[in-house]
């Protein structure tokens, strides 16, 4: 374990290569199963699943492999100190005890984010101030000398837990989010979060292990603007990292403890996986704005996945229907950041067009904030998973095609 507390003191201590500790993986909401799925496949131990969070345990190795392959993780944090504070007071004088000197480089950066809940500490912003004066404060007195604060881009990202008088103290490993995959070449309209394109696709069961006839199956994103779903897609389906294209950007590359050569070993480990699942499917998208396509191949041709990948441009209801064993999972228009002038008719052409021109081959799923335009789509969704996507509220909503009796099947509920 790496926290110690020695009657009340904390220490940080480092890690060796080989000792296990635990650490925190940072989600969204109703991706906590699909992370913990991955943490487990990479090789963590004791998984527990929490609220936008699984904590779980391994070795500095895991660390690494875990910013460098997991989907649906945002953020990989490494808990370090842990104590009772009854009081800001408290709070200042266990923060200034940790060795700070033995995780921060003098001349480093960093910053503190914070989240705080229950009676004693109702103010994140002045638990923060407290925490970043004790860690100034100690490195002023010992050094004559203190690290700088940076909230855009610090060297260190420290985050402070406080729950009722429980202090966790947690080193950043990732630094930016890890939905900042590398590959987005200039700003869409309204891209769907990388993270939560993932998780999407791996709800919807795209590439899954268990099934086991994901690689002769198509996948198609019939509004697919910059082409986040079909680059996830396209990645996962050739089992390229989900951070190969972010470089060497990661905050525990700044870490005292960082060691280059383990951080090569994993990361060739992991590149020798791609294209290791011979697949064999087609990828392909559409969308009607031809400026969105033009941007959708820039990332494409970034990510040198532009031969993987088709692309159209027109009206989805004018395309030609998916042709064989398809996955289609896409993010129409809300109404929110894209004005439609009647998105109640779109989503009823959307329901239309999977009802009358989509095959019973096609596993449809769509996710939208826009409660309204859904039920004009028409069909009765037979899962409906709760999302976030920025700020939004939204559903995931999944639509099984059936040949014959469509009628019937296809009630709307109320
Ligand atoms: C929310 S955006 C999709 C963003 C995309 N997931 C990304 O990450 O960039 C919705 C897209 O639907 C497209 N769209 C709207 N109406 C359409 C139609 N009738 N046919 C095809 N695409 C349409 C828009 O041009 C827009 O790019």
């Amino acid at each position: 374990m790496i926290i110690q507390k020695n009657n009340g003191k904390v220490v940080a201590p480092q890690a060796t290569m080989k000792e296990k500790f635990k650490m925190v993986a940072k989600t969204m909401v109703s991706l906590e199963e699909v992370l913990a799925d991955e943490l487990r496949e990479l090789g963590a131990e004791n998984v527990t699943v929490g609220a936008r969070a699984v904590e779980f345990e391994g070795d500095m190795r895991l660390l690494y492999r875990a910013n460098y392959c997991c989907r649906t993780a945002l953020a990989i944090l490494k808990p370090f100190a842990e104590f009772d504070a009854d009081d800001d007071q408290q709070l200042y004088d266990q923060v200034y005890r940790i060795r700070w000197e033995k995780l921060l480089d003098i001349d480093a950066t960093f910053m503190i984010d914070s989240t705080v809940s229950g009676e004693i500490f109702t103010h994140s912003y002045y638990a923060a101030l407290k925490t970043k004066d004790a860690i100034v404060d100690r490195f002023r007195r010992n050094f004559g000398k203190r690290p700088s604060i940076d909230t855009e881009q610090p060297d260190y990202k420290i985050n402070l837990h406080i729950r009722d008088n429980h202090v966790t103290l947690l080193m950043n490993a990732s630094g930016d989010s890890l939905h900042k995959r590398g590959y987005r070449q200039g700003v869409g309209i309204a891209p769907i979060n990388e993270v939560l394109a993932a998780g999407l696709l791996k709800l919807a069961g795209w590439c899954s292990p268990q099934n086991s006839e994901s690689s002769v199956q198509n996948f198609y994103d019939p509004m697919c603007g910059s082409g986040t779903m079909l680059i996830e897609a396209a990645m996962m389906a050739n089992c390229i990292p989900a951070q190969y294209y972010r470089g060497n950007r990661f905050s525990f590359m700044r870490w005292k403890e960082f060691n280059l050569g383990e951080w090569k070993s994993v990361k060739a480990e992991e590149d020798r996986k791609i294209g290791s699942l011979d697949f064999e499917g087609e990828i392909w998208g559409n969308d009607i704005d031809e400026r969105v396509i033009e941007q959708c191949e820039r990332n494409l041709e970034y990510t040198k996945l532009h031969k993987d990948v088709m692309l159209h441009i027109g009206d989805f209801a004018e395309q030609d229907p998916p042709q064989g064993r398809t996955l289609i999972v896409t993010n129409p228009p809300y109404g929110e950041r894209i004005k439609v002038e009647d998105l109640n008719a779109l989503y009823t052409q959307l329901g239309d067009t999977f009802k009358q021109r989509y095959g019973e081959q096609c596993d449809v799923w769509l996710i939208t904030s826009d409660f309204e335009a859904m039920k004009h789509i028409g069909l009765r969704p037979s899962a409906k998973i709760p999302v976030q996507n920025g700020a939004l509220d939204c559903r995931f909503l999944h639509f099984q095609l059936y040949q014959g009796s469509k009628k019937a099947k296809y009630q709307q509920e109320d």
